[in-house]
């Protein structure tokens, strides 16, 4: 069974007068131990779409469309004291920029043990204490750290501290967003290795949301790239990333865009042209491919037919006219 199935998830943002509609009918889904990388550039709806999994919502933002599936029971319309509830056991989120939001004085065993107690009041006081000493242990932090402040931990630490919080009430879905965007880069390759480990120990399904192509390709078994609120292309990693002698097999042209702007340092570089422009104006309606005025491929029909989403092999997938050509 699926963790996760989200269909035709569509999100608005309420801006005075106006609105920004940030996911347009998205559809996802996530099976048990699976891990999924979501990637685009900023504004795309990455955040705005994992947010929604835990109702973690802006309160400017509406669902105005679809249905959130988690372990089989459907989440949208639930009360907060449900959420709360399901928030810890079934999804933990661990936030944009989450290593700065530990609380600055309390210790750092104590805030995962208010995390349990909170949850889980079933809980006996030494279970849930002996809890935190394994969590902490599992996240590669020494025991004999257990009783720091978060300042006397480095970023990394911080980042492992949250993840530890995140894992309190064993859920079966993690969603992390940007978990190594503000590490340096061994802290990123050690945070990496860490939530790669903690899925395959704890049979952890995972959402990674990042811009980056290799972090996603460390980790995740499928990605899925977002552009201006919609999936333009998702399929198994080592497909979807995949260049040999110069060849993508990515299919969509805003994911060769992205391979061209994060050149493989282990493996072979290609330049390919960089993007101009921007992302389309999410507040307004949009005719045709999102990507056409930025795509090196456009054609005619680019400018005015939104492409099906095309099967190109089986599990990859892209929203763009031209696989429509090479599928008939
Ligand atoms: N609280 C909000 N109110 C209004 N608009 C918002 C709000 N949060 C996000 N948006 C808009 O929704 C769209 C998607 O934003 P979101 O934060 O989900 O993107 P993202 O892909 O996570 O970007 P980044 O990579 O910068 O984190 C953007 O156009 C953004 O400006
Ligand atoms: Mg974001």
């Amino acid at each position: 069974m699926s963790v996760l199935r989200i269909s035709d998830l569509t999100i608005d943002y309420r801006l005075g007068e106006g609105s920004v509609r940030a996911v347009d009918h998205v559809s996802l889904e996530i099976e048990a131990g699976e891990a999924v990388g979501i990637v685009g550039e900023s504004g795309c709806g990455k955040t705005t779409l994992g947010l929604s999994v835990p109702l973690l919502l802006p309160t400017n933002a509406s669902i105005s469309d679809g249905q959130i599936v988690l372990n089989g029971e459907s989440l949208i319309g639930r009360s907060e004291e449900e959420m709360n509830h399901l928030r810890w056991k079934s999804v933990a989120f661990v936030f944009q920029g989450a290593m700065n939001a530990l609380n600055p004085v309390h210790r750092i065993d104590k805030q995962i043990l208010e995390a349990i107690q909170t949850h889980e009041p079933e809980t006996s006081k030494d279970d849930a204490q002996a809890r935190v000493l394994e969590l902490i242990e599992l996240v590669g932090i020494s025991p004999s750290r257990a009783k720091s402040y978060p300042h006397e931990f480095s970023g990394g630490m911080r980042q492992r501290a949250m993840i530890a919080m995140s894992l309190a009430c064993r859920p079966s879905l993690l969603i992390a967003d940007e978990p190594t965007t503000a590490l340096d880069v061994i802290s990123q390759a050690q945070i990496l290795a860490l939530l790669g480990e903690l899925r395959r120990q704890e049979n952890l399904s995972l959402v990674m949301i990042s811009h980056d192509l290799s972090a996603i390709k460390k980790v995740c078994d499928r990605i899925v790239v977002m552009y201006a609120g919609v999936i333009v292309e998702s399929g198994p990693t080592d497909t979807v990333l995949r260049r040999k002698n110069g060849v993508v097999t990515a299919a969509h042209p805003y994911t060769k865009a992205l391979m061209g702007a994060h050149p493989d340092l282990s493996g072979e570089r290609i330049l390919a042209p960089g993007l101009v422009g921007n992302p389309p104006d999410l507040s307004k309606p949009i005719t045709g491919c999102r990507f056409a005025a930025r795509c090196p491929e456009a054609m005619e029909v680019c400018r005015t037919q939104t492409p099906p989403t095309v099967t190109i092999t089986p599990g990859h997938s892209a929203a763009c006219h031209l696989a429509v050509r090479s599928a008939s």
